[in-house]
This record gives C-alpha cells, sequence and structure tokens, in this order.
C-alpha cells in the first residue's frame, strides 16, 4: 500500500506538515525523534506541528538528519534555536560542511527557489540557514533508543557522502531520506534515481536496505510504502538505478561525450516533454549536471568539476 507522508501513518509515527517536505516523528515511549527537517521556509509550520503531535515541543528530544541537502536540513537551524535541549544528530560531514558559508550561502540561495513557500512566514522570522550544533556525529550501527523503539544507524553514501538511514526493527520501518529515490511521475509510476556523489555506493548501499526488509518505507519526498509496495519499492530502484545509467551513458554517446549537451538533450526529453518530475528545476539541472559528469567520468571521460547536487 502507498500513502501520501502526510498525518498519523502508524500508531507512534506522524509525517509533518507537507508530504512533499515531510518531517517524520517518532514516539517512542520515553522519548520523541524527529528524522529531517524540510526546507527553510517552512520552519514555523514545522514548529506549529510538532507542538499539535507532540504537545510541548521540549519533549521532542532528537532530530536526526539524513544528508547535507538545503530540503532536508532547512529547519533545523531555526528548530534548534526555538526548541531548548532539541540535539541534533547527522553524518560527521554535515557538521563539517555547515562551517563552510560558501557551502550555506548556497543553501539558502536555493531554498530562495520555493516561492511557492514564501507565504508561510506571515509573521516574517528570520528563517535563513545558520550553523547548527551537531550533538551526535552519527555512523553505522549506532543505536538510540527511545523506549520500545530503536533507532539503528546505516551508512548509505551514493545519494551524498554523508548519507544515513534510520531503521527502527521494532516495527520494520525504514527512513531512507532520498538514498533509494523518490517516486515521481504523474501516475506514481516512475523512480527518479538520486546518485549524485556515486553511482556504486548509490547501488550497495540499495543492497544493504534490501537485506533489512522493511515492511514500511518512509521516502524522503512524497509517500509512505507499506508491505509488499515497501519491498518492491526498494528492488525497483535498484533496478531503475541501472537502467538509469544506460539511459544518460545513450545521451552521452549521441552527445559525443559532450557532458553539457547531453544534460540538455536529457533536460529537454526527460523533464520537459516527458514531464511527471515535480522537483524544482533547478535542483532537477542541478542534480542531472552531477550524475552526466559521474556517469561520463566513469566512461573514462576527463569532466570539469561540477556542483555537487541539491
Ligand atoms: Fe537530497
Amino acid at each position: 500500500m502507498r500513502r501520501l507522508a502526510e498525518g498519523k501513518i502508524h500508531e507512534r509515527i506522524s509525517a509533518i506538515p507537507n508530504a512533499w517536505y515531510p518531517a517524520y516523528i517518532i514516539r517512542g515511549d520515553e522519548k520523541n525523534m524527529m528524522i529531517d527537517s524540510g526546507v527553510n521556509l517552512l520552519g514555523p509550520r514545522y514548529l506549529a506541528s510538532i507542538k499539535e503531535t507532540i504537545g510541548d515541543p521540549g519533549l521532542l528530544h532528537y532530530l536526526f538528519l539524513t544528508h547535507s541537502h538545503y530540503d532536508h536540513l532547512g529547519s533545523a537551524s531555526y528548530l534548534s534555536r526555538h526548541i531548548p535541549g532539541l540535539e541534533v544528530g547527522a553524518h560527521e560531514r554535515l557538521a563539517g560542511l555547515l562551517q563552510k558559508p560558501s557551502v550555506l550561502e548556497m543553501m539558502n540561495r536555493l531554498s530562495e527557489n520555493h516561492v511557492e513557500l514564501s507565504g508561510q512566514n506571515s509573521a516574517e522570522e528570520d528563517l535563513t540557514i545558520y550553523p547548527f550544533e551537531i550533538r551526535f556525529h552519527l555512523k553505522q550501527g549506532d543505536e538510540f533508543h527511545l523506549g520500545g523503539l530503536t533507532c539503528l544507524v546505516y551508512e548509505t553514501p551514493g545519494h551524498t557522502k554523508d548519507s544515513l538511514a534510520y531503521f527502527f526493527p521494532e516495527i520494520k520501518t525504514l527512513f531512507p531520506g532520498e538514498s533509494c529515490g523518490v517516486i515521481q511521475g504523474e501516475k506514481g509510476d516512475l523512480i527518479q534515481v538520486e546518485f549524485l556523489s556515486s553511482y556504486e555506493d548509490y547501488i550497495d548501499s540499495l543492497k544493504q536496505m534490501i537485506l533489512l526488509e522493511p515492511e514500511m518505507v518512509c521516502i524522503g519526498h512524497g509517500l509512505v510504502l507499506t508491505g509488499n509496495d515497501a519491498r518492491d519499492f526498494l528492488r525497483c530502484s535498484l533496478e531503475e538505478t541501472f537502467r538509469y545509467r544506460e539511459t544518460i551513458e545513450a545521451y552521452l554517446n549521441e552527445a559525443q561525450g559532450d557532458v553539457e549537451k547531453a544534460m540538455q538533450n536529457m533536460t529537454r526529453q526527460e523533464y520537459d516533454i516527458k514531464g511527471g518530475i515535480f522537483q524544482e528545476r533547478n535542483a532537477y539541472l542541478t542534480n542531472l549536471g552531477a550524475q552526466v559528469s559521474h556517469i561520463a567520468v566513469m566512461q573514462g571521460q576527463k569532466v570539469k568539476s561540477r556542483n555537487k547536487g541539491s
């Protein structure tokens, strides 16, 4: 079964406030955790939804981030400022990136593209992404006990080098961020492949997550899958990744190895003409550039370094 990542999706899990930028709240018997914090412009909406979901925001103990993209950590600095005692966990690399003014500047610039969300900030609060404290540098094998629920940390690089997935064995639920793609398409019949930092790592991470045999997958954008849909999604994502590489190689071959030309042709055909990809256009172009360059390098081409995606 599949459903929108919105509202109460399990007796212990709620998705707030917007299916496209969901933050997942997991309620343990003793502690509560939030996974991801979406875009900065939704900061006040997340805070209001936290209050609706668990009452006192001070009862939110952990905010764990799946990776270092602006649309997954966007509200973390706002929430850290408004929820004293909130402990943030992320990969060590993410903590390093937050120290780079150029990275923060890019995240804030990309956030501005979400004009559709600008009306969300009626109080005109400062929603700028500032550096925030990362309390836990998370790594493979870490465990956090919430009371009745355990959060197991898996390193799942490939989308980014700092990608993490969180698995709760008691409820067989996986939060992969974007480590296994995102469902797109007018009919939800397309898996957008999301490798950016490494194709090979992305494949290995998918294989690792398939072995977990989750019964529920709470995707980084859009949907929550249960039962066969959950297991099929991971397997289909792996198959789609192999196919996607072939597609990129075909565009590269058609453009005789010219990365920019292959990108242009692919954007026109796959994004403009076929449609059904709801990702913001600039983010799509940035990510596609990273993917096409990566495959070109795998083919043995020399490619000028490009932006690493969003
Ligand atoms: Fe991402």
